[in-house]
């Protein structure tokens, strides 16, 4: 049954090609470094749903089964008639367990690669026939508004994934602070984090042996070449990812493979044969330094679930 007519789609995101000089700006840094929002043109997308289903990468599975357990909990926490709002929605996958249990009035599901957010809104809607969908196409690392809604149902944040691990610890908190002036005082937010744990596990998990991740890094300088006149030769660098101590964090890296020139937007960028481009981190956390991160942000109230072996937390923050 479709139900095209229940789609909104509100485009909100900055052009790509605005953002050349902040591109430029990483790269020609004493530490190379290309933002983590490059990673998600439609490929991109493609390839991080491919990552969720390796062995290695155990956070989404962990957070599926997370979630079917605790679904019928969460009626408690977020009423029916709500407004649904989705950071970084993807492919919507998991959305759909808190549609079924809770059925919402509205879903806002919120991303930044356009194509791959009109397919997944449109996919959603289909399937849920009773579901108003209001999609935009937004960059939620910066500040943006979200879609006008026609009802003044409590709003509730889902921000699944560990996503927020992505943000400097820093920018993490500003950005809980905007999600909390977003949603309005009798709002929630319902956010996936990934915990702490053994070097082993976190460094498998970012190095797959079917190299699903290391095509996911090195498809960033793919999205460079076709969408800003980027020459980078793909086979000339490879991936390296690993846990650093010190930051309490998964790094990734590219690493040139020889020294090279590379020309972005008609300025030409230097490498050195073993030279490194800093493409992400992946902030892993304490229960206890969430909660207060998520204190000084703002919210007050929360209710914490957990996986058998802590490996995953599902936070409510109210
Ligand atoms: C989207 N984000 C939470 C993923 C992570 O684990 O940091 C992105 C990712 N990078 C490599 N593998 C997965």
């Amino acid at each position: 049954m479709s139900n095209a007519q229940a789609i909104h789609f509100y485009d909100t995101a900055p052009e790509p090609e605005g953002s050349a000089p902040l591109l430029l700006e990483g790269l020609l840094a004493p530490q190379k470094s290309i933002s983590p929002k490059y990673f998600y043109d439609e490929r991109g997308s493609e390839l991080f749903t491919e990552i969720t289903r390796q062995p290695e990468y155990y956070p989404t599975r962990t957070e599926m089964g997370l979630l079917r357990r605790i679904a019928p909990e969460l009626e408690t926490h977020i009423g029916p008639d709500s407004v649904l709002v989705e950071y970084g929605s993807g492919n919507s996958e998991k959305i759909r367990i808190l549609l079924e249990n809770l059925r919402p009035r509205v879903y806002a599901p919120l991303d930044i690669s356009r194509e791959y957010l009109a397919k997944a809104a449109e996919t959603v809607a289909a399937e849920f026939p009773w579901l108003e969908v209001r999609a935009a196409c937004v960059d939620y690392s910066d500040t943006f508004e979200l879609p006008p809604f026609d009802t003044d149902g409590r709003k509730t944040g889902f921000f699944p994934g560990s996503s927020i691990g992505n943000f400097s610890r820093p920018d993490a908190e500003d950005f809980l602070g905007r999600v909390r002036a977003q949603l309005g005082e009798d709002g929630g937010l319902l956010i996936g984090v990934d915990m702490k744990k053994s070097v082993d596990i976190l460094n498998a998990a970012y190095n797959d042996t079917a190299g699903v991740t290391a095509a996911f890094n090195l498809n960033v300088l793919r999205h460079l070449n076709r969408q800003h006149g980027a020459d980078f030769d793909l086979d000339q660098f490879e991936h390296h990812a690993a846990y650093n101590h010190d930051e309490g964090c998964v790094q990734m890296f590219l690493i040139s493979k020889r020294s090279q020139e590379v020309s972005i937007s008609g300025q030409l960028v230097r490498f050195e044969a073993g030279e490194r481009i800093h493409t992400e981190n992946s902030h892993k956390y304490s229960k206890e330094e969430f909660l207060a991160m998520a204190a000084r942000a703002g919210f007050e109230d929360n209710h914490t679930w957990q996986d058998e072996k802590g490996w995953f937390s599902l936070f409510y923050l109210s």
